[in-house]
């Protein structure tokens, strides 16, 4: 674990929605006074719709909307109006009910059948935006991810090539307990940022979560023990039930 790992263990689910919410609202304030801007990646899974769902509902006035950029840390390979598209989840929960300009948000563009194409293709939408020289990777203000029962965390999946990935800052990545390739952020990305929180609730999760926080499996078992941000912060927003195999406060 990073050093600077914290574990913030609240009750319920809605407890840890609301916590998380106040720190998106932390992290976007100081990132805008900071530097002028507030550059987040998003994420899929149910565990994030309701966060988007709450700040939608509670904390519209209280983001800096005209000076946010949005991304998104994975996507599936479908349309961006498709089911099981984060986008379109993203777009449903929070950023239709807000004053984002539609030019700060950058969605992965999935509708290109190729998968390879699609990750190139996002990973030179980055570089640009961040003004990125060769080699260097981006430093987004706040990566928000959730947590797969299989330890997995954005697309990157238990035992997948994507994990091995040093150099290129988003790839396809072929998850073979799925049949399909999904585009994700790699490791150096998400350790690169400034602040990646994870939201993790509910029982399924335990055993992972005990595995990430305190066993001694090898990270390529449980991909999200290797998001270990060098020069950032790691805050694990788990409630009871996530928790309830964690090793009790003392
Ligand atoms: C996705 C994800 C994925 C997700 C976890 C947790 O696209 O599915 O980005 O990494 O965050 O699987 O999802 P839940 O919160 O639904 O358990």
């Amino acid at each position: 674990m990073s050093a600077t790992a914290e574990v913030r263990r609240l009750t319920t689910p809605q407890d840890l929605f609301q916590a998380a919410a106040e720190e998106v609202i932390r992290v976007a304030t100081e990132s805008v006074k900071q530097r002028g801007r507030f550059t987040i990646a998003l994420s899929g899974g149910s565990t994030p719709k309701n966060l988007y769902t709450l700040i939608a509902a509670n904390a519209g006035s209280s983001l800096p909307w005209a000076q946010m950029f949005c991304f998104w840390g994975d996507e599936r390979m479908v349309p961006l109006d498709d089911p099981d598209s984060n986008y379109r989840m993203a777009k449903e929960a929070l950023l239709s009910k807000v004053p984002l300009p539609a030019g700060n948000i950058y969605p992965v563009p999935a509708e290109n059948q190729d998968a390879a194409a699609v990750a190139e293709a996002y990973d030179e939408t980055i570089r640009k935006f961040f003004a990125l020289e060769a080699g260097a990777f981006p430093r987004f203000d706040l990566i928000l991810l959730g947590m797969g029962p299989d330890g997995h965390t954005a697309s990157l999946f238990p035992e997948t090539a994507a994990l091995q990935e040093k150099s290129r800052l988003v790839v396809a990545n072929w998850v073979e307990k799925l049949k399909t390739s999904r585009i994700t952020f790699t490791l150096p990305v998400l350790n690169a940022a400034r602040c990646v929180t994870f939201l993790v609730s509910g029982v399924d999760k335990a055993p992972a979560l005990h595995q990430v926080l305190e066993g001694d499996a090898p990270g390529e078992k449980y991909p999200s023990k290797l998001v270990r941000p060098s020069r950032g912060k790691l805050i694990w927003f788990v409630d009871r039930a996530a928790a309830s195999q964690l090793k009790p406060l003392a």
